[in-house]
């Protein structure tokens, strides 16, 4: 796989339900990689998805569930929802990173982990952005588009050319540790404090 095809943030689509529906099918397919790795390539490809998932949910957490929770009807009880399957993946995510990828139970939990995942963008897409969609400007969604791709290069999923020292610092160790890292780093990006 091109490092292009695992990097949210140089994905060319303007509105942030079509670069949110292209990231959940990069997301798919790097499911589909890991459970075709060898051995010695599974745990580089996992390690590869934990961080496109740590930057995919965390931007949605900072910049579209916010969004969302004003501009759609019965928006917090639809983004309560959200976060709550994203916090059961997490769980099984920190498991997995916990026991590695040469475990037993590693293909089984990867299926299980996979099956949760793609739940919970089937009802990211049908409860919250469809709605989104409807409730907002062509102006607003490529606003928010800006902004998740700004916070995703900020934590890039990937080492940028000439910037390997950098990048290697950014994303590293544990999947919380990657997602508070991307969490500082979008809030930074988003002007807040983190
Ligand atoms: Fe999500
Ligand atoms: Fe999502």
């Amino acid at each position: 796989m091109t490092a292009q095809k695992t990097a949210p943030e140089k994905m060319d689509e303007t509105d942030v339900i079509d670069l949110l529906l292209a990231q959940h099918a990069m997301i798919r397919d790097l499911f589909d990689e890991v459970e075709q790795a060898p051995a010695d390539k599974r745990g580089e490809a996992f390690s590869r998805l934990v961080r496109l998932l740590a930057v995919h949910e965390t931007a949605e957490e900072e910049i579209v569930h916010p969004y969302a929770r004003r501009a759609i009807d019965g928006g917090d009880a639809v983004v309560e929802d959200r976060l709550a399957e994203e916090n059961e993946a997490k769980e099984l995510l920190m498991r997995m990173d916990e026991a590695g990828p040469e475990a037993s139970d590693f293909a089984r939990n990867l299926a299980m982990l996979r099956a949760a995942v793609e739940a919970h963008a089937r009802s990211e897409e049908r409860y919250e952005f469809t709605q989104l969609r409807g409730h907002t400007s062509e102006a607003e969604r490529r606003g928010m588009a800006a902004g998740v791709k700004a916070a995703e290069a900020m934590a890039p999923t990937h080492p940028h050319p000439g910037t390997e020292s950098a990048t290697k610092n950014l994303l590293v160790g544990t999947p919380v540790a990657m997602m508070d890292r991307a969490r500082d780093v979008i809030r930074q990006a988003m002007g807040k404090n983190p």
